[in-house]
């Protein structure tokens, strides 16, 4: 039996509306794009959402608002130590300085608790990421954001269709930032979205993504049959080659923005099936305690159905590799449970930190992994897997 990490739902609707975009030769971002970000804002109960080229993409612009509002190039943004690369890469990105904090064993998320001893005269934002869908500690957060006058903005790039405290994911900061890559509940192939009820800051995403010109139309009529753009003189020259800030090249383009509605199509029945997958992983892996943990999910929340996390005991008598190459060897598909940006990956290794400081995040680097919950994954599977788990343990103890 083979058990892939991942699978994608294409539709008859997104198979349908590529057709029409490529018949109608608008292909660069126009009514579907403004059409899904429509359809994504309901969903997260946001007055706006902006459609972007990756999750990445929405982290950095969402972070690269903040320049029309005060910040300056070089100011510091809080981030959990364990994240997917991406997150810290994309402070980076974005100008600002990554600041990171631990994470909690039991949450993965960040420690709120050492959020406030990093906060410097510098710090403009906090952005925490909810990893493997599970909702980070937003009230805290929010709170001690609140103190500090800093920006909230949500990496929700995992965390579709995750609820805290009866709110959604990805209405709880000042902005999220969404990842619409194939490995992700809605899709969009590549793709990313930033969700905020500011208009403005939805305005300034807008001129971002497309080099920081002039132009925020919520959709773009340039090359249309409609007549143009009729507000193309209004600032007196040509409004598309007057650039207002710095921007970023990061656009969506209409043939994702279809897959992208294609899947929201199906994402009720997708998240239900998933979610069903991930409470019942959830349930069957704690047998194997003290030896292979994962997470819970507790009264005030629903786990954005992303993926199971495992992590091996500290003092097990096998390794996290050795389980990876073992699930490799039956044919079960894994992912490591990223690493410490900071201390594990080596990009990062200029801003001086020492591995030990960052000690929970480290742990995962080394001791987690992460395996598929998805729609297509059958009961049989999900037996298949907890046996060949079961199966290793005893061989190992
Ligand atoms: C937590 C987190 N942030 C950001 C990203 C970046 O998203 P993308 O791959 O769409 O750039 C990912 C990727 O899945 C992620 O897991």
């Amino acid at each position: 039996m083979r058990i892939p990490f991942g699978t994608i739902t294409v539709t008859d609707t997104a198979r349908n509306l590529i057709q029409e975009a490529l018949a109608s030769k608008r292909l660069s971002g126009g009514a579907l794009v403004r059409r899904l970000e429509e359809r994504f804002a309901k969903l997260t109960g946001t007055k706006e959402a902006v459609a972007v080229s990756s999750g990445t993409d929405a982290d950095a612009l969402a972070l690269a608002v903040l320049y029309d509002f005060g910040a300056r190039r070089g100011d510091e943004v809080i981030v959990p130590a364990l994240s997917f690369v991406a997150t810290g890469n994309a402070v980076l990105q974005a100008g600002f300085e990554p600041v990171f904090v631990d994470v909690e064993r039991a949450t993965l998320n960040i420690n709120p608790a050492l959020i406030e001893a990093a906060v410097t005269d510098r710090t403009v934002a906090v952005m925490p990421v909810h990893l493997m869908g599970k909702p980070a500690e937003m009230d805290t957060i929010n709170a001690i954001a609140r103190t500090h006058e800093l920006t909230v903005v949500e990496d929700a790039a995992e965390a579709h269709g995750a609820v805290y405290k009866g709110r959604n994911i990805g209405a709880l900061g000042d902005m999220a930032a969404f990842s619409l890559y194939v490995a992700h509940i809605i899709t969009s192939i590549e793709g990313g979205i930033v969700t905020t009820d500011r208009e403005d800051f939805a305005e300034v995403l807008r001129s971002l993504r497309s080099h920081g010109r002039a132009c925020k139309c919520k959709q773009c009529v340039i090359n249309t049959s409609d007549g143009g753009c009729r507000k193309r003189f209004q600032v007196g020259s040509d409004v598309r080659f007057v650039f207002e800030r710095i921007g970023f090249s990061a656009k969506m383009n209409e043939l994702e923005a279809a897959v992208g509605l294609g899947s929201l199509e199906r994402y009720e029945e997708i998240l239900q099936k998933r979610h069903n997958n991930l409470l019942t992983m959830i349930d069957r892996v704690r047998q194997f305690e003290p030896y292979v943990f994962t997470f819970r999910q507790e009264a005030h929340e629903r786990i954005g159905p992303h993926a199971l996390p495992l992590w091996v005991a500290q003092d097990a008598p096998f390794t996290r590799d050795e389980l990876a190459r073992y699930f490799e060897q039956v044919g079960i598909d894994t992912r490591n449970l990223f690493s410490s940006m900071p201390t594990q990956c080596a990009g990062f290794a200029y801003l001086g930190h020492k591995l030990g400081q960052f000690p929970q995040a480290e742990y995962f680097g080394t001791h987690g992994l992460h395996l598929g919950v998805h729609q297509d994954l059958s009961a049989e599977q999900i037996d298949y897997f907890i046996d060949s788990l079961g199966e290793f343990i005893a061989a190992e103890t």
